[in-house]
């Protein structure tokens, strides 16, 4: 296993762990996105990522992760953090139309016999009285006359980049929501025997139409080709008359404007008249075009299923088509109706092309049927996908199945839904819906089927913006979403956050010509940008200067370690070092080449050059004040604390010793060593305890020669005697005990000694210490009675003993004279007055 496996899965095992803690924060397993965010907009483009305005943060950590930031990174104050969230605000939500139970008025009780005008003044308000014919008061309640069926109806919305947002949206089919059918044919004479059935089956396609919905409306309109060679034949007789039963061609005529007089929908159809022309396609664009467009002659209703059946038998001319008769002005999708219902621009302008078409349909909400014969169903099947909401069906020969296929087209357009919208690429919009599924699970599709009358069916919405556009105009959009075919919508006035505030002009945080950027720049949300020829963190670098040899050589320590930059404390930019914040904000990193810092000098007794008082750092050494110096500005400069104090004799350690930075050093002679704050101690000196008597007694006891309140007032200022229970002299203080006996015999005590400022301090015991006192003849007396009475004592006890003897003496005398008998026997002491002697040298027998 080599060094790389190993690592690898040390940090395998190690995020493992992490993530088995279930904290593992975001910074460990993906980059900070944020980090390199070096602008406001570039950070709130980017999810997740905050931005800090504060003035004093640091550059390179402006662009943070909110939920990552630990508690010892330093926090952007919450004033400053540029962090916008999504906002949503509903504009309009009206309530949305409820299918009402009285049940559908049959039809046939609505039917209008009346002869109508040709001309009809279709607008919502006249629909809106009829409707109240058919009981739908209820709904008026709600929304002012309107059928809503979709809600909410505008939202405004606030979006990060890539946040997605999710917006319910609810759509419900009314019932009896009106029918506008415009019934748009051609009338080319392949076309004849279409029209003659249409005319019969007119009132049976209104009868069918008005079971569906009682609120239903039928217009009819026809059309030919442009009168123009090679489309028709431009010849004097043929213009007239193409053919037997013909009338002169046109473009598109409108016939009869949408209306409830049914009956005078066969009529109109039966009076139109066929006429010829020349090629295979006809121009049902045009017509197309014109009976979407002029809504006011068509009469569509604004709130209404527009339907637009165009059948035909015979393929389109599209856009370019138009050359061929020299007609190269394209199609403006403008309505150019005369009063009599033809279309005025045929012969000036091109046919108009799909994507026109599409347009506009969409626009104006209308689902086209395409009624077509056989022959052309394929190609109309094409043009019906590329056209919003449009349908094919196949219409037979003679149009005998026209009623069906309406029938089936309009009932399979109105019961399905399909939700569109017009939002830019930059926006993505999606669709998530049930459909009436109402247990199942969300899909992501915008279109449901089947539905009935009634139904609730809801869409979630979810926008999300992309990216942000280049083109700041754009950073506001207005996107439509609106069910096909429907003329309502929710419109959502989207902002999308691409960028701060304090990037605008105006801001707190936006200053032209700022100070803060040396005048060569704006300043912008925290940061300079500099105008052209200045660069630099606060634009303090130009182009002049950059035309100096600079590189990343400058920004070298000539004296220092090769290749490193700024000392490894600084970023190198335009060949000068800016030197990095500490994160203490006490230390301080500077020097033109991040040499020298505020916080590496020596310290003394813990503090950094013996503390702020007596000097600061700088660049490693230690800056003393007045009063100090050394390296560590922990030497007194002056000798005057190294007198004694209260002496007149003016000697420096009472001329014992040297001062070094203001304290004595003593020396050491003959008589032993020297002590004491002042090397005023030594074995054979004399304490200052005489001197300070007095005054001690008079302050402490009243006695003594300055007993007198006054005398020791005026001669006793030096100092003010402390009580204490005990006089202890701390010899570490340098303490001198002192104790006299006063004139009542009494002995006091007390210390002295020089504090830190050199002041005289005394301390005494605030009790004397007095004697008992004795009478002295008492004493003598007291002697000579002892004596006298020991001598007596001494001549009792020895006649005592000399009685005991005698009587003892006596007393054995007495006992022997008693046992005294003068014995016959030998005397003891007797002795015979004869003597013989025995002479040895005799040996005669004698
Ligand atoms: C609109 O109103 C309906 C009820 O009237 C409510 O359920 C829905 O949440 C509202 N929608 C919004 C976006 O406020
Ligand atoms: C047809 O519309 C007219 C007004 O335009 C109205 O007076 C009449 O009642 C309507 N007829 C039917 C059958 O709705
Ligand atoms: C149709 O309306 C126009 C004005 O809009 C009017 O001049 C014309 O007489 C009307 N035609 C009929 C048949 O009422
Ligand atoms: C009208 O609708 C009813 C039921 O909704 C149906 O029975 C009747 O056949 C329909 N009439 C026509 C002409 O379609
Ligand atoms: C759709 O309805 C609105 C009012 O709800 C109306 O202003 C607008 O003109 C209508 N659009 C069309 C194409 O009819
Ligand atoms: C027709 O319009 C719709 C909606 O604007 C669009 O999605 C579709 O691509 C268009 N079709 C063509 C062929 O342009
Ligand atoms: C979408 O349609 C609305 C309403 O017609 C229009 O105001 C808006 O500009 C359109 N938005 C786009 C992006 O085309
Ligand atoms: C609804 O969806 C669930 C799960 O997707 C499915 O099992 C169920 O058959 C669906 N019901 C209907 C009526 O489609
Ligand atoms: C730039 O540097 C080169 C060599 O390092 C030196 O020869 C030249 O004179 C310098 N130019 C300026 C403008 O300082
Ligand atoms: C170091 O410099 C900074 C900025 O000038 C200052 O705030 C700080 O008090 C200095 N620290 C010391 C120990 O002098
Ligand atoms: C302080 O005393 C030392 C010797 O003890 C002497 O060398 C020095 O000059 C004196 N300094 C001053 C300011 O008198
Ligand atoms: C006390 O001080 C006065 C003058 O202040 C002086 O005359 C007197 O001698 C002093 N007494 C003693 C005992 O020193």
């Amino acid at each position: 296993m080599d060094l790389k496996t190993q690592s690898f899965l040390l940090l395998v095992i190690f995020n493992g762990i992490c993530a088995s803690l279930q904290q593992v924060p975001q910074a460990f397993t993906s980059a900070n996105p944020c980090t390199s965010k070096g602008k406001c907009h570039e950070c709130i483009q980017t999810p997740s990522c905050a931005w800090c305005n504060d003035p004093n943060f640091e550059d390179n950590h402006r662009c943070f992760q909110p939920s990552t930031v630990t508690s010892q990174q330093k926090q952007c104050p919450e004033e400053y953090v540029v962090n916008p969230d999504n906002i949503e605000s509903t504009l309009m939500n009206l309530t949305l139309s409820k299918a009402h139970k009285a049940g559908i008025i049959s039809s046939g009780t609505l039917v209008d016999v009346a002869e109508g005008s040709y001309n009809h003044s279709g607008s919502w308000s006249a629909s809106g009285s009829e409707s109240s014919s058919w009981g739908g008061g209820e709904w008026g309640a709600q929304a002012g006359g309107k059928i809503v069926q979709l809600a909410p109806q505008r939202i405004n919305l606030k979006l990060r980049v890539r946040q997605s947002y999710k917006i319910d949206m609810w759509y419900t089919q009314a019932e009896d929501y009106p029918v506008d059918l415009y019934y748009l044919m051609d009338l080319s004479k392949s076309m004849s025997d279409d029209k003659e059935k249409l005319s019969l089956l007119g009132d049976q396609l209104a009868y069918t139409m008005k079971n569906l919905t009682s609120n239903f409306k039928l217009g009819f309109g026809s059309f030919v080709d442009k009168v123009v060679m090679p489309y028709v034949s431009t010849l004097k007789d043929k213009l007239e008359r193409p053919c037997e039963i013909c009338v002169a061609p046109y473009g598109f005529r409108h016939h009869m404007t949408l209306s409830n007089n049914t009956h005078m929908f066969s009529d109109m159809v039966k009076r139109a008249d066929v006429s010829g022309n020349l090629d295979a396609p006809e121009g049902g664009f045009d017509a197309i075009m014109q009976s979407v467009v002029c809504r006011e002659h068509i009469g569509w209703r604004e709130q209404a299923r527009r339907l637009l059946v165009f059948s035909t038998d015979a393929s389109f001319h599209y856009a370019g088509d138009g050359k061929l008769g020299g007609i190269v002005k394209p199609n403006d999708g403008r309505c150019h109706l005369s009063r009599e219902g033809f279309y005025t621009e045929s012969s000036y302008q091109d046919y108009p092309s799909i994507e026109q078409i599409n347009l506009s349909v969409k626009k104006n909400s209308i689902n086209v049927i395409f009624a077509v014969t056989e022959s052309t169903i394929d190609i109309y099947k094409q043009l019906a996908a590329n056209i919003e909401g449009s349908s094919v069906g196949k219409l037979e020969g003679d149009s005998s199945n026209i009623v069906s296929l309406i029938k089936e087209q309009y009932e399979q357009i109105s019961s399905t839904v399909e939700m569109k919208h017009n939002a830019s690429s930059a926006v993505s919009i999606k669709f998530y819906t049930r459909c009436l599924n109402s247990t199942g699970a969300l899909v992501n599709t915008n279109k449901c089927g089947n539905i009935k009358v009634g139904d609730l069916i809801q869409f979630k919405v979810e926008v999300e913006v992309l990216k942000c556009p280049k083109n700041r105009d754009e950073h506001k959009q207005t996107i439509q979403i609106y069910p096909v075919g429907i003329n309502e919508s929710l419109i959502i006035d989207l902002e999308m956050l691409c960028e701060c505030n304090c990037e605008k002009p105006g801001d707190r945080f936006y200053e032209e010509n700022s100070p803060r950027c040396n005048h060569k720049g704006t300043y912008i949300c925290g940061i300079c940008e500099c105008y052209p020829r200045a660069f630099g963190r606060k634009c303090e670098c130009s182009t002049e200067e950059a035309s100096r040899n600079i590189t990343d050589a400058t920004c070298v320590r000539p004296d220092g370690p090769p290749g490193v930059k700024c000392s490894n404390r600084g970023d190198c930019v335009c060949g000068k070092c800016q030197c990095h914040a500490r994160k203490n904000d006490n230390e301080r990193v500077y020097g033109p080449y991040c040499e020298c810092d505020n916080f590496s000098c020596e310290h003394h007794d813990g503090k950094l050059c013996s503390g702020p008082d007596h000097g600061e750092c700088d660049c490693g050494v230690c800056r003393c004040t007045e009063e100090w110096t050394g390296t560590n500005c922990a030497c007194r400069k002056s000798n005057a604390t190294c007198y004694a104090p209260d002496t007149s004799d003016g000697l420096l350690c009472s001329g014992h010793g040297v001062c070094e930075c203001g304290v004595c050093k003593c020396d050491t002679t003959e008589d032993g060593r020297y002590s004491g704050k002042f090397c005023e101690r030594c074995p054979t000196c004399s304490d200052r305890c005489i001197e300070y008597k007095d005054c001690v007694q008079c302050q402490m006891y009243r006695t003594g020669p300055l007993k007198d309140e006054h005398d020791c007032a005026t001669n006793c200022t030096k100092f003010t005697p402390i009580p204490v229970k005990e006089v202890v002299a701390n010899e570490e203080n340098n303490e001198f005990k002192c104790a006299y006996y006063d004139e009542d015999e009494c002995i006091f005590t007390y210390v002295y000694y020089f504090d830190n400022d050199n002041k005289l301090q005394v301390k005494a015991q605030e009790n004397r210490e007095c004697r008992e006192k004795i009478f002295l003849p008492f004493i003598v007396i007291g002697v000579i009675a002892a004596v006298v009475l020991l001598g007596l004592a001494i001549l009792l006890l020895w006649k005592l003993l000399t009685t005991i003897h005698d009587r003892r003496e006596f007393a054995r005398f007495e006992k022997e004279k008693m046992m005294a008998k003068w014995d016959t026997g030998e005397n003891p002491i007797y002795k015979q007055a004869t003597s013989t002697f025995k002479n040895p040298t005799y040996s005669g027998k004698g």
